[in-house]
């Protein structure tokens, strides 16, 4: 098939999550908001059939039609293989070979666990479909989860989920995602460690963990799902004390589990002796990000305190995924 239009863009939010990280991977639910802070692609179709991708990322290339089709054997440098796997999955869903030069722009780091890796597949994936049709939100996001399986092991689906749909989310793998309809007006500061790590081998190390030590790994799973069962009470009646306790004791389970870091713990007491909620680190950790649940008062202060570290204030965006044009 051959593109209805010379050019798309479109757009998708990161993620932070709130609880349950890892056992989502084993079926228990997790809480999932996206960040107000999106990856745009830009794509335009070349009269070849070459790709070319440039991006603010640190990560750039010309690549064949070999490599497109190669794309799950071949290496390719991290964040150019779930490009170049949506790019692929779009085109082969329109039965195109078409060339194409994509532009990507975050508007947040990657390698962090603010789900760069599911909002650039997604964006990809809804940009340069929408070149040729429509691709429903469900489309979309069962495609970026193929994506996903490429860059991360065994990945849970809730990434793709919360990027693709966007708002406040309860995920579990045989349900998949709910949206939690609160009012709740929560504002988080995120705060990034500026330490880079790796999703895929943060989850295979707690596979290692599962298989040596069942029984804790069993024990500390019921807590997160009980965890997180106390959180989706305390979101619905607006507490937002309760919602920053149970944050705060996810971070300590994490820790058990052993995917924290020391400067993630540092983070997490910064945040909590300055008057957040609640604070916990957020997705696969070993580095990255965590998460402080802020009101008005100590906002500002925490921001302040942390102003070594890239840290900015997010609300939860409700669009998910859009195609701009
Ligand atoms: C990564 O953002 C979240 C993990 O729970 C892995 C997954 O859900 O696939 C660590």
């Amino acid at each position: 098939m051959k593109p209805i239009k010379k050019r798309a863009r479109a757009s998708a939010p990161g993620k932070v999550i709130l609880f349950g990280e890892h056992f989502v991977v084993y079926g228990k639910p997790a809480i999932l908001a996206s960040i107000d802070k999106r990856v745009y692609v830009d794509v335009v179709a070349r009269s070849d059939d070459r790709v070319t991708i440039k991006s603010n990322m640190g990560f750039k290339g010309t690549f064949s039609k070999h490599d497109l089709e190669n794309v799950k054997e071949k290496k390719f440098r991290s964040l150019v293989q779930p490009v170049l796997a949506a790019a692929n999955d779009a085109m082969q869903e329109f039965d195109s070979s078409t060339g194409l030069d994509l532009s990507i722009r975050a508007e947040f780091p990657h390698a962090v666990g603010l789900g760069s890796s599911a909002s650039i597949s997604i964006a990809t994936i809804a940009a340069v479909g929408s070149l040729f049709g429509k691709l429903s939100k469900q489309k979309i996001c069962d495609m970026s989860l193929d994506a996903e399986r490429i860059v991360h092991n065994n990945p849970s689906g809730a990434d793709s989920a919360i990027c693709t749909y966007g708002g406040l989310m309860l995920f579990d793998k045989s349900s998949g995602a709910s949206p939690m309809n609160s009012k709740i007006d929560m504002h988080l500061i995120v705060v990034d460690s500026g330490v880079k790590r790796i999703t895929g081998k943060l989850v295979s190390g707690v596979k290692k963990l599962r298989e040596s030590n069942a029984e804790l790994f069993e024990g500390l799973a019921t807590m997160s799902s009980s965890i997180t069962s106390q959180a989706r009470k305390a979101i619905k009646n607006k507490d937002y004390a309760e919602l920053g306790s149970l944050m705060t004791l996810n971070h300590s389970l994490l820790r058990r589990l052993g995917v924290s870091r020391n400067v993630l713990d540092k983070l997490v007491d910064i945040a909590l002796k300055n008057g957040a909620l609640g604070a916990k680190m957020t997705g696969a950790g070993g580095g990255g990000c965590i998460i402080a649940l802020v009101n008005e008062s100590s906002r500002k202060k925490i921001l302040r305190e942390m102003k070594n570290y890239d840290a900015f204030v997010s609300k939860v965006e409700h669009k998910g995924v859009i195609v701009e044009n």
